[in-house]
C-alpha cells in the first residue's frame, strides 16, 4: 500500500540500488559547522565559511571517488555551495556518478528525566525541509540519533530514538529520498562485547517496529549502525573475525534481507580497524549489501594531510590521492578482498 501511495516510488528504489551496487560505499561528509570547523582549527585553519568550503571541494572533486562511493552526505550548507569554478557541488558529485544527499536531523538535545541520554530533534518542518532539499538536487538522507550504553540505556530513550528515526525515513520517502536510519550506538564506556551485542539487538528490534508501523518502504532505505565491539575503555579487546561474528548475528536476528543496504559507520574506530571490520563481514555469506559510511575512518589522515599546507596544490593532491586509497580499500573490503 505504502509503496502505491507514494510518488517517488520507483525513484527510491532506483537510488537505493544505484548506491548499493557491488563494491560501492558512502562518503560522510556531513559534520555540522562546529564539528567540521572545531576539526579544522584543531590542525589550525580558522573554522570559516570559506575555509569549510575549500575542504569540502578538495572531497566531492577527488577524481575516480564516484568508483567506489554511491552517495556523499553533505550538511545543509554545503548543499547550496560550489567549487571554486563555479560548478555547484551537487554538479560535481553528479558528475562523478555519486547522489548527494542531506543530514535532515537537528541534532541531540538532552532527554529530560533521564541519566544524561539525548534525543534528536528536527521532525518539526521536515516534510517542508526535504521538498526544499530534493528541490536542490539531494536523493538520499540521513537522521542520526545516539544511543549510549553507560548512560543506560533508558526504555524511554531507545523509544524515543526508534520512533524518531521511523517518523523521518516516512516522511522523507515520501519526499522522494533514501532515507539512512542511524541510531549510533556509542562506543563510549568500558562495557564488554555482549553488552553492545545485547544492547545493539535491544535498539534494532525497537526501530523495525516503528519503520514497520510507519509503513517505511525496507527495500527502499538503508541503515547505518555501528559495528558490535566492546567499548573503548574496556580491558578485553576483539579482533575482526569476533566484531564481524557478533556484527552478522545481531543483523541476522534483527534486519530483513529486503533492507536496501547496511551502511556502517566507523565511530571513533581506527581507519584500519573499520576496513578490517568490514572486510572480515563479507568474508561471511550474508543476504544484504554490507558496506560504510565513514567519514573519521575516510577523512582522518586526508584531514591532517591538508592542513600541513591548505593552499599547496601538491598537497591538495595528495589528499586527494589519500582519499581514493581509503575509498578504493572500503570498496574492496565490501567485496571481501582486501588485504593489508
Ligand atoms: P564516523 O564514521 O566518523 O563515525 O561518522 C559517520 C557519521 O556520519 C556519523 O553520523
Amino acid at each position: 500500500v505504502a509503496v502505491r501511495a507514494n510518488k517517488y516510488a520507483d525513484e527510491l528504489l532506483e537510488t537505493a540500488q544505484n548506491m548499493t551496487k557491488p563494491g560501492k560505499g558512502i562518503l560522510a561528509m556531513d559534520e555540522s559547522n562546529p564539528t567540521c570547523g572545531g576539526r579544522l582549527e584543531a590542525l589550525g585553519i580558522e573554522n570559516t565559511e570559506e575555509n569549510r568550503r575549500r575542504y569540502r571541494e578538495l572531497l566531492i572533486t577527488t577524481k575516480g571517488l564516484g568508483e567506489y562511493v554511491g552517495g556523499a552526505i553533505l550538511f545543509e550548507e554545503t548543499l547550496y555551495q560550489s567549487c571554486k569554478d563555479g560548478t555547484t557541488f551537487v554538479d560535481a558529485l553528479r558528475a562523478q556518478g555519486i547522489y548527494p544527499g542531506i543530514k535532515v536531523d537537528k541534532g541531540l538535545r538532552p532527554l529530560a528525566n533521564s541519566n544524561g541520554e539525548s534525543w534528536c530533534q528536527g521532525l518539526d518542518g521536515l516534510a517542508e525541509r526535504a521538498a526544499e532539499y530534493y528541490k536542490q538536487g539531494a536523493r538520499f538522507c540521513k537522521w542520526r540519533t545516539v544511543v549510549s550504553i553507560p548512560a543506560g540505556p533508558s526504555k524511554m530513550a531507545v523509544t524515543d530514538a526508534a520512533y524518531g528515526l521511523a517518523r523521518y525515513a516516512a516522511i522523507c520517502q515520501n519526499a522522494g529520498l533514501v532515507p539512512i536510519v542511524e541510531p549510533e550506538i556509542l562506543l563510549d564506556g568500558d562495557h564488554d562485547i555482549d553488552r553492545n551485542f545485547e544492547v545493539a539487538s535491544m535498539v534494532w528490534a525497537e526501530t523495525f517496529k516503528y519503520l514497520a508501523d510507519n509503513g517505511v518502504m525496507f527495500d527502499r532505505m538503508l541503515l547505518k549502525p555501528s559495528m558490535v565491539a566492546p567499548g573503548a575503555d574496556c580491558p578485553k579487546k576483539s579482533n575482526a573475525k569476533e566484531v564481524a561474528a557478533y556484527t552478522l548475528k545481531m543483523l541476522n536476528d534483527r534486519v530483513p534481507p529486503s533492507t536496501a543496504g547496511i551502511m556502517f559507520l566507523s565511530g571513533g574506530l581506527s581507519e584500519l580497524d573499520s576496513t578490517m571490520y568490514l572486510n572480515a563481514m563479507n568474508q561471511q555469506p550474508n543476504p544484504w549489501h554490507v558496506s560504510f559510511s565513514y567519514a573519521r575512518a575516510l577523512q582522518n589522515t586526508v584531514l591532517k594531510t591538508y592542513a600541513t599546507g591548505p593552499e599547496d596544490p601538491a598537497v591538495i593532491a595528495k589528499a586527494q590521492e589519500i582519499l581514493l586509497t581509503r575509498a578504493r580499500e572500503n570498496s574492496e573490503a565490501q567485496r571481501g578482498v582486501f588485504d593489508v
